[in-house]
């Protein structure tokens, strides 16, 4: 859809945001989720969009408004996640900012499992989800020029934040503590330590559409140093 992105330093480019948690059925009623609320990745977006990018938001359950300018792709687990990325291709601009859930439940239970069901308590076998941030970050004539993943830790933050953009194979790493006595993991505000190939850049702590701003300034320079295209 060329009709949508606008004026500005990323006129004419793509991107596309991932943002919320994904869901992972483990019968009709219930789920496996995490406490992500989609507000970075949703700020994210817009603030893309109102660089001029055309963008694409692909969006697991939250309760944040559909952000103005922006398409929007809304899904419920990993898979129909990474199915909506690859279906967004190709791409300028990927930024993975969803929560997605690591593991999901091997078999969902087709009827809602019943607690009185042999009186024992149910043991819930867990499979791998695809890494939408590796599986898209792989060389390839559809890989994003530039691959923006997070990095959520709640200990050695830099270490961790450095092998993480080295194993997922993108660009440019965002990394952030989500120590459960912080406040950032579906809070309003976020503290950045931001990893590329050049070195690192700590960011103070600010509120998540600032963050937004800054990461899509970022982008901006990105792209106007290598000249667009
Ligand atoms: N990510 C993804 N798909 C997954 C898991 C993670 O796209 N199945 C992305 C996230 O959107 C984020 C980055 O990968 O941009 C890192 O997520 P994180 O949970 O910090 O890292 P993991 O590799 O899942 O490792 P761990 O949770 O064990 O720290
Ligand atoms: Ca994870």
């Amino acid at each position: 859809d060329t009709a949508l992105g606008g004026e500005g330093p990323l006129s004419g480019l793509t991107a596309i945001v991932t943002s919320g948690p994904t869901h992972e059925a483990i019968d009709p009623v219930r789920y496996i989720a995490n406490r992500s609320s989609g507000r970075q990745g949703h700020a994210i977006a817009a603030a893309l969009a109102g660089l001029g990018a055309n963008t694409l938001l692909v969006t697991g359950p939250v309760s944040q408004p559909d952000p103005a300018g922006v398409r929007v792709a809304k899904v419920e687990t990993a898979e129909e996640m990474l199915r909506a990325c690859q279906e967004g291709l190709p791409a300028d601009i990927l930024v993975c900012a969803a929560a997605v859930a690591d593991w999901r439940v091997a078999k969902t239970a087709g009827q809602k499992i019943k607690k009185e069901d042999g009186g024992k308590l149910p043991v819930l076998s867990l499979t791998t989800n695809p890494d939408i941030l590796a599986t898209l970050s792989k060389p390839g004539r559809k890989r994003p020029r530039l691959v923006i993943g997070f990095a959520a830790e709640t200990e050695n933050l830099e270490a961790n934040a450095r092998s993480k953009r080295e194993r997922k194979g993108c660009d440019w790493i965002l990394a952030n503590d989500v120590s459960d006595t912080n406040g950032i993991f579906g809070g309003a505000e976020n503290e950045i330590l931001v990893i590329d190939t050049a070195g690192q850049e700590s960011w103070p702590r600010m509120d998540k559409q600032a963050v937004a701003q800054r990461l899509a300034q970022r982008v901006a320079q990105h792209f106007a140093n290598r000249k667009k295209r």
